[in-house]
């Protein structure tokens, strides 16, 4: 069915649908192990709102008070979980559009992505015409990670956060959810939003951008577009608040091939998009865990208002890689400006090297880094700085995530991305986890805090052609 412009009730509506008072699960299951019992167990306990399971065969579910039909519930609903077989989905829109639901959310597979289009055109309709917006279908649900709601079968729901991810893959939203949480990269919200019937990328990005405060980064995994012209505009406006970084998947020729039967989208020519992602200052990435470490600088760093990195390292050899990434992703490292390579000097022995990158050696401390970092920020000739530690028997890396953090603090008012690679063992995982906690994007290859650095860089010239 044609995509029509964005929609204002729509953005207006999407409210509901991820900051709902009440949530009715149609097709809830008394079975542990369905996918209607996951979605209503998932809203037990946390979720401050009502929870309504509909069923017309059950009288309770998990504890809940169940109802035949959504019609049945004696309050407003405002977000309607449907899990019932394709074929049945239709009565139960009908349902929907008498109690005048918020929004709804299709879970249930077995439309457009398997050639029922006439099935998932025949839903559309009556959503549109009762204005009542539509995700999915075949989506895992939403999650809402500051108002408590898990409205979806997503095992391990991810920690709060910045960012919001959007996904045409439910699967990899499963995934994702739990990757995050493992990596410390906190979200605020997830849409899975599938086959993109009703609700597509533009309405929940416009509704992200200009609506949602807890969202302060937007990632997309991106298949295929189905207003591409209209994305370009809406991102290019949201992007002036609120960076989006995209995954577009489908590049290759057997990857378009699969989108269709993933979503039913056409994945379109690879050109086009880049085009469109440059126009509208979206940021591209080439792989998942770019998504997020990318998504986590952009919204915990300000934008970098100007190309001179300056890297400190205690190791030669990371020192080098970091210039090799550097040129990679768009930053010409310079040599280290005149005012600080006296002060750097204070930082390191004899044998150490003030030129850019600054290689304050392994025999460096805790103190030595801090004040580096500090004077660094602190230089008007510097505009965003790299630290790279490797593991050395003497420094411990959470006393320097800790130096760190401080070094950033002092230099507050500078303004300026910093960005830190740890590597080493188990206690190097620590100390970054600890530096993502207080806002400081840290990995653990100087590629990838490049990469991130990169991002800011490209995000800030965005800023300044606006
Ligand atoms: N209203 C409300 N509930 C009803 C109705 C009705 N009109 N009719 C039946 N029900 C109840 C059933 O009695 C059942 O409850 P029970 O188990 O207590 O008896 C419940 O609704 C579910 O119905 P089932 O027929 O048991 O359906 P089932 O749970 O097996 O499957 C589902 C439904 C999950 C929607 C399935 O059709 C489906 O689409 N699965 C795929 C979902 C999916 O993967 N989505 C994409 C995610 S993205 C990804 O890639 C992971």
């Amino acid at each position: 069915m044609r995509t029509p412009e964005v929609r204002d009730y729509v953005v207006d509506k999407l409210d509901r649908i991820l900051n709902p008072k009440s949530v009715a699960v149609i097709g809830a299951s008394r079975e542990k192990g369905k996918i209607g019992h996951s979605v209503v167990d998932n809203l037990k306990g946390e979720f401050p709102g009502e929870v309504y399971p509909i069923n017309p065969n059950a009288e309770r579910i998990l504890g809940f008070k169940a109802y035949s039909t959504v019609n049945e519930v004696p309050d407003p609903v405002d977000l309607a979980i449907v899990v019932v077989p394709a074929k049945i989905v239709p009565s139960v829109i009908d349902d929907c559009v008498e109690k005048d639901v918020g929004g709804i959310v299709i879970i249930t597979s077995g439309f457009s992505e398997v050639g029922n289009e006439e099935l998932e055109d025949r839903i559309v309709k009556k959503c549109r015409e009762a204005k009542i917006p539509m995700i999915g279908p075949n989506v895992v649900g939403v999650v809402s990670t500051f108002n408590n709601l898990n409205a979806s079968f997503i095992g391990e729901p991810p920690i709060p956060g910045k960012i919001s991810l959007v996904t045409q893959s439910g699967a990899l939203g499963i995934a994702l959810s739990s990757w995050t949480r493992m990596k410390q990269i906190g979200l605020s919200s997830l849409e899975s939003i599938g086959n993109m019937a009703d609700v597509g990328f533009n309405e929940v990005i416009k509704y992200l951008a200009e609506q949602d405060d807890n969202t302060e980064v937007i990632a997309l995994y991106l298949e295929g577009l189905k207003a591409g012209r209209e994305f370009v505009e809406i991102c290019k406006e949201a992007s002036k608040n609120t960076p989006i970084v995209t995954l577009k998947a489908g590049r290759s020729q057997r990857g378009k091939a699969a989108t269709q039967s993933h979503t039913g989208s056409l994945a379109g020519s690879m050109e086009i998009y880049k085009a469109g992602f440059r126009q509208s200052g979206v940021i591209q990435v080439a792989d998942l865990e770019a998504l997020f470490n990318i998504s986590l600088a952009l919204a915990h760093q300000p934008p970098m208002k100007g190309d001179n990195v300056l890297v400190i390292t205690n190791g030669g050899g990371a020192g080098i890689l970091s210039s090799d990434a550097a040129e990679k992703y768009g930053i010409p490292l310079r040599e280290t400006p005149q005012d600080l390579k006296k002060k750097m000097r204070d930082y390191m022995p004899d044998f150490g090297s003030a030129h850019n990158p600054v290689d304050i050696t392994g025999q460096a401390r805790e103190e030595n880094y801090k004040g580096a970092i500090r004077d660094a920020l602190n230089s008007p000739n510097v505009d965003g700085v790299a630290v790279l530690w490797c593991h050395t028997a003497f420094t411990d890396a959470k006393e320097l995530a800790k130096m760190i953090y401080e070094a950033t603090e002092e230099a507050e008012g500078s303004n300026k991305p910093v960005a830190v690679t740890f590597i080493g063992g188990e206690s190097a995982e620590e100390g970054t986890t600890w530096l993502k906690k207080k806002g400081i994007p840290a990995y653990d290859t100087p590629e990838k805090t490049m990469a991130a650095l990169g991002a800011l860089r490209d995000y800030g010239r965005f800023l300044e052609r606006k």
